[in-house]
């Protein structure tokens, strides 16, 4: 079996190198981005010992066409990132994310033999604030009015005022991204979903919700806020935590994920599908940082600043029936055990900079994303 990973220099790709049968072949292709290898501008020892490493933008794979060719699966994992960065950085996060996709699809069109399955490595982010009920009915609201977040107003209401509940985030539910990122991660999916109907290739699209856990790149300050708030805490710094702290994520252990993405490379019979990748629990974000603060065994100096971020959504937690109907019981990492395993990585690292952190929390700022509640 002959493996292509595309972007697995990075933080999942990282982890799911160790999950692939020992007898495959595996080929990475990371351009080994700055802002993510900022750290260590180079491919990890785990991946330089498995893997054959290709540094490469992925919109310039094409050169590479013979080392690929005889690939039986790809696993796409290159793309940019960041929620926040990418409602400003537009154009970088259309090139990375859509045309890469495209210039992917390019090179395995021009393959003697195609793949015979492409696993996507989507995200939560396509479903934007997602399905809400009133009780009666499903319904998906408009979404968040700059009117309401200034006033402190959080919660997503129906048009006549009344509060809704999120529901948990189903696959059929409609797709609607909030970000830049959102859109370019749904671009991926319709690019692939297209490409591979016509091709007959398996198409499995994961939808992973916010993965944390050890070896997430902690130089980098537009991802990853488990490892901002371990920083602060650790650290003893004062934390900012935004909105009312009660908006709520599902926080997914980054080794359930590389093994569930390997799950689907190894599957042998066919296997099309579109599935979430969660605990399907959601947790609040000042239960995150109440249980960071117990792992590290430390008290929490936060501060609830009432500050938003526009295209932020309130709730997010997946539904993980689908995954469980075609590839068995689902049972993820607690946030506790997850924590545990992050905390001991953490502490042999070099912290973010705060520095680091505030500059881009202004950068934000000035670009009219970041802003306060009026009082
Ligand atoms: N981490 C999460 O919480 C999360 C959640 C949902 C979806 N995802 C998706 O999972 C995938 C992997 O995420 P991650 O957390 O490992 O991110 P990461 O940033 O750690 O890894 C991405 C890798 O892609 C590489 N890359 C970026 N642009 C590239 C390009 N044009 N060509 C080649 N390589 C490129 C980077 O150098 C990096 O090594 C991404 O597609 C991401 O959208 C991640």
């Amino acid at each position: 079996m002959k493996i292509l990973i595309t972007g697995g220099a990075g933080f999942i790709g990282k982890w799911l190198i160790e999950k692939l049968p020992s007898n495959a072949e595996v080929i990475v292709v990371d351009s080994l981005d700055e802002q993510v290898h900022r750290a260590s501008p180079d491919f990890a020892p785990e991946i330089k010992a498995r893997a054959k490493c290709i540094k490469a933008d992925v919109q310039e794979i094409e050169h590479h066409k013979e080392v690929i060719e005889g690939t039986d699966v790809v696993i796409h994992l290159a793309a940019q990132t960041g929620t926040g960065q990418s409602m400003y950085e537009i154009s970088k996060y259309v090139q990375h994310n859509a045309n890469g996709t495209a210039k992917l699809l390019e090179l395995v069109s021009s393959l003697e033999h195609k793949p015979r399955r492409i696993i996507l490595s989507s995200s939560r982010a396509v479903y934007g604030d997602g399905a809400y009920t009133d009780g009666t009915a499903i319904c998906y609201p408009k979404g968040r009015r700059l009117e309401d977040l200034q006033k402190g107003i959080w919660e997503i209401c129906s048009d006549r005022g009344e509060p809704l509940k999120a529901l948990p985030m189903q696959e059929d539910h409609l797709t609607k991204p909030t970000s830049v990122y959102g859109l370019t991660k749904l671009w991926q999916e319709d690019l692939l979903q297209n490409y591979c109907e016509s091709q007959k290739i398996d198409l499995v699209t994961l939808r992973f919700q916010n993965v944390y856990g050890p070896k997430q790149e902690l130089g980098n300050p537009y991802t990853g806020i488990i490892g901002i708030f371990t920083n602060a805490i650790v650290q003893g710094n004062r934390l900012e935590v935004f909105e009312d702290g009660l908006m709520t994520r599902d926080f997914v252990f980054v080794g359930d994920v590389a093994e569930a993405v390997a799950q689907c490379a190894v599957y042998t019979g066919s296997l099309s599908a579109t599935m979430n990748i969660g605990t399907g629990k959601a947790v609040t974000l000042l239960e995150v940082i109440e249980t960071i603060a117990e792992v590290i065994g430390k008290k929490a100096d936060f501060t609830i600043s009432g500050r938003f971020r526009v295209g932020d959504i309130r709730h997010a937690v997946a539904d993980m029936n689908r995954y469980e109907s075609l590839l068995g019981k689902w049972s993820p990492t607690s946030l506790k055990d997850g924590l545990a395993q992050y905390l001991e990585w953490y502490l042999g690292q070099k912290p973010l900079e705060q520095d680091t952190l505030q500059a881009s929390f202004k950068e934000m700022e000035q670009k009219g994303l970041l802003m306060a509640k009026q009082s």
